[in-house]
């Protein structure tokens, strides 16, 4: 049978190289053998506060992007436009238990940053698992961060069908060959992340060609002039490889450099090829914004379609009349 896809991004800021090499690229790869299937996750942006006109634009400019980027083999659309989503979720949050989702480390990283936890933050697994169940996927493609939660969706579907009988697929976690934990180019012990307001550190997708280059070559590197792969004792040097490795789609063992210069300017130089046809497509696309919104609404349309039997069977598994 044809393998099913699942995979999502938040539109919380803009997308980032990090979402491109951790999951979207992956993805790219997965549509010639698989049924994909890939959702702007915008209900997941309301765990943490929000402007709701930019959530609006970013959710838009994210489904663009992910269209952009190459996954215009697959069915993308807009979450919360198919309900079964948070129905599902509600069946799961029924499902799960209240000490496993308070030990999930986003929750635990993001909650003790805040005063006001959102509830949302708390049950957002919940909502991440039904996304994925929903679609009956095999493989979800994602960055190291989301691998835990994967791993819950998996208890989850295991723990329903163990009570209720046989309705999920169980899915697996794919990894990215390389770049599976893109790290800040400013601050390389941290995860590149892409919340908003413009950080050194942090290349987004449609960032202009000019800062691309300057924040490469304004990365961090580490003590010592010699170039090696070692992310414990050089992060800086080694998360330049990875991104260069995964940008050029080269193994990280085949790149060998003499000077910390030398690899930020071939860095620079693949990341902005990598970039250079996505954002040229993301014009195009940008421009006929009557088509983007008759594909978001075509692809919601039948999303909704396709989940619908698995909805049901779901709730008629659970007990709803
Ligand atoms: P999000 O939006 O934070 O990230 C989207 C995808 O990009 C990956 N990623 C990275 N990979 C490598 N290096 C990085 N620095 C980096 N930053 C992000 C993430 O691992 C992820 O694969 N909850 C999810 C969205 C979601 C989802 C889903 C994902 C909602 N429902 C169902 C998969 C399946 C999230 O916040 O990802």
């Amino acid at each position: 049978m044809t393998k099913r896809v699942f995979s999502a991004f938040k539109p919380t800021g803009r997308l980032t190289l990090g979402n491109l090499l951790g999951a979207i690229m992956p993805a790219v790869r997965l549509q010639d053998e698989a049924d994909c299937v890939h959702a702007v996750a915008d209900l997941h942006a309301l765990t943490i506060r929000h402007d709701p006109e930019r959530l609006r634009a970013r959710t838009r400019e994210a489904a663009t992007l992910l269209l952009a980027c190459g996954l215009d083999r697959s069915l993308v659309y807009v979450q919360s436009r198919v309900p079964a989503h948070t129905e599902l979720a509600y069946l799961l949050e029924s499902t799960a238990h209240f000490g496993e989702m308070r030990r999930m480390i986003q929750f635990r990283e993001k909650s003790a940053r805040q005063e006001e936890v959102r509830l949302s933050l708390l049950t957002y697994p919940a909502l991440m698992a039904a996304d994925i169940l929903l679609h009956r996927a095999d493989a979800v493609p994602v960055g190291e961060d989301q691998r835990q939660h994967v791993e819950l969706t998996r208890d989850l579907a295991l723990r329903f069908n163990r009570l209720y009988g046989e309705v999920f697929t169980v899915p697996e976690a794919v990894r990215p060959r390389v770049a599976a934990r893109v790290m800040d180019l400013s601050a390389p012990t941290s995860k590149m992340g892409k919340s908003d307001g413009s950080s050194a550190g942090t290349i987004y997708l449609l960032d202009p060609p000019a800062d691309l280059g300057r924040k490469v070559m304004r990365a961090v590197t580490d003590s010592g002039t010699e170039v090696a792969y070692d992310p414990e004792g050089k992060p800086g040097v080694s998360n330049l490889l990875t991104v260069l490795a995964a940008c050029s789609d080269r193994p990280v063992e085949s790149l060998s450099y003499g000077s910390y210069g030398a690899l930020k300017r071939d860095t620079a130089e693949a990341v902005a090829e990598t970039l250079r046809p996505v954002q040229e497509r993301y014009a195009e696309l940008s421009a006929d914004q009557a088509e983007l919104s008759r594909v978001l609404e075509g692809g919601a349309a039948l999303a909704a379609e396709r989940v619908g039997g698995l909805l049901a069977e779901a709730r008629e598994a659970i007990g709803l009349a």
